[in-house]
């Protein structure tokens, strides 16, 4: 049999998905299990997104789109950046693909040549580091320890670009919650000034999902001469509960606008007409699903947070924003579960989900592997259950 390509090699399925796999295969034996594993938000669009579908089935035309995205939905996401304070933009600036995942590895194929750098900081998302190892590009990371509340600071920046084509940024954050502060955008804004040779691609898709009256920040807005490197990224998923819909948008430089939709005409085409609609009505409908749900994840912040400040020895910085939380469990090292020995976050996950059937991520999926990745979208009845028995097992640590 002839060889697959060597990039397959380095290209790995996701760690996540394995966790969930995993507990999903318990709950199938059934065990009860809580899974506090992949970040999905628990709900639904409005009735206005499917009385959209509805009717367009009805119109459905059955051809070929825009390469770059209807006009109604480039439209349609023109006014969703105004709203989030991106004005400045047209059609020419915007083009959309298959989900958040979709675009940015759009954007990794049309920024990075094989040997260029991309540099993010850790913990980061498992995908940045698959992605880059598809295309072939050098990674240069900046660990962002809990001590430093998982945030990138002004210096580590600086000393990290030299040589970098692409920065990836990622606000709110996945794996931690955290959101940076205008002042905190502010100076790295004025950072990235200094480096005119580099890409500035935000992952922003959480933007709507920010606590407590941070509000969320960009760089373009920070120093309004980077706008001519700075590519956000925007995705239906989080934000209107459509993660399946597979909806995501890039908005940046007209040249790489362009450069996404020359490669979207080589592979995807179009988001079809039918998905559409469904994220124009998402897009441009009442909005009182997102900021609901919103508020709703900050109460449920609140609640995780109460029981990860009661156990000894955790250190968990607050976060502000998406629907995470991510613990430092280093503490347990060296401790055993039942006759389970905890050398790792790994066998910390693995114990957990043993004993006690809460499904967490291990941070070393996300480059960090004193912590693990709580998600706490699961309806509201699971989730102080599956808080107690975390606050069990650390009890029952010996
Ligand atoms: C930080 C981050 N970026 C991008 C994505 C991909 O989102 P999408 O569902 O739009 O592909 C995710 C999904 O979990 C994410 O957490």
């Amino acid at each position: 049999m002839p060889n697959l390509a060597a990039r397959m090699s380095r290209a790995k399925p996701s760690a996540i998905m394995a966790v969930a796999d995993k507990a999903k295969a318990l709950k199938a034996a059934g065990r009860d299990i809580i899974s506090f594993s992949i970040g999905v938000p628990n709900f639904l669009p409005g009735d206005h997104v499917y009385a959209a579908v509805r009717d367009a089935l009805v119109k459905d035309s059955g051809q070929y789109g825009s390469n770059r995205g209807a006009d109604a939905l480039l439209d349609a996401f023109l006014k969703h950046l105004e709203q989030g304070g991106l004005t400045g933009y047209t059609r020419k600036n915007i083009a959309t693909g298959i989900g958040a995942k979709h675009v940015l590895y759009n954007l990794a194929e049309a920024l990075l040549d094989p040997g260029d750098t991309i540099a993010f900081a850790v913990p980061y998302w498992t995908t940045y580091v698959d992605i880059a190892e598809i295309v072939d590009a050098k990674m240069r990371l900046m660990p962002c320890p809990a001590s430093q509340d998982y945030k990138l600071t002004p210096a580590q920046l600086d000393a990290a670009l030299p040589g970098v084509k692409v920065f990836l940024f990622n606000n709110p954050n996945n794996p931690t919650g955290m959101v940076y502060t205008k002042a905190e955008i502010a100076a790295l804004a004025d950072v990235l000034v200094k480096h005119p040779d580099v890409w500035i691609i935000c992952d922003d898709i959480y933007n709507r999902m920010v606590f407590d009256g941070v509000g969320y920040h960009n760089f373009v807005n920070a120093r309004p001469e980077l706008r001519d490197r700075v590519i956000h990224v925007d995705s239906l998923s989080k934000t209107y509960g459509m993660p399946g819909w597979r909806v995501g948008f890039m908005a940046g430089p007209e040249v790489v606008a362009q450069a996404f939709t020359t490669l979207n005409s080589n592979h995807i085409t179009n988001v079809p007409e039918i998905v559409t609609a469904a994220a124009v009505a998402a897009l441009s409908g009442p909005q009182d699903v997102p900021a609901q749900r919103c508020a709703e994840f900050q109460a449920k912040r609140d609640l995780v947070m109460a029981t990860m400040e009661s156990i000894p020895g955790v250190v968990c910085p607050r976060p502000q924003g998406a629907f995470y939380v991510f613990p430092d469990i280093s503490c347990t090292f060296g401790k055993s579960h039942d006759g389970a020995k905890i050398g790792s976050d790994v066998d910390f996950c693995n114990a957990l989900l043993q004993a006690k059937g809460v499904a967490c991520v291990p941070g070393s999926a996300f480059g960090d592997p004193n912590a693990l990745r709580i998600s706490y979208t699961c309806p509201t009845a699971q989730l102080q259950p599956g808080l107690d028995r975390f606050r069990e097992f650390f009890a029952e640590l010996t």
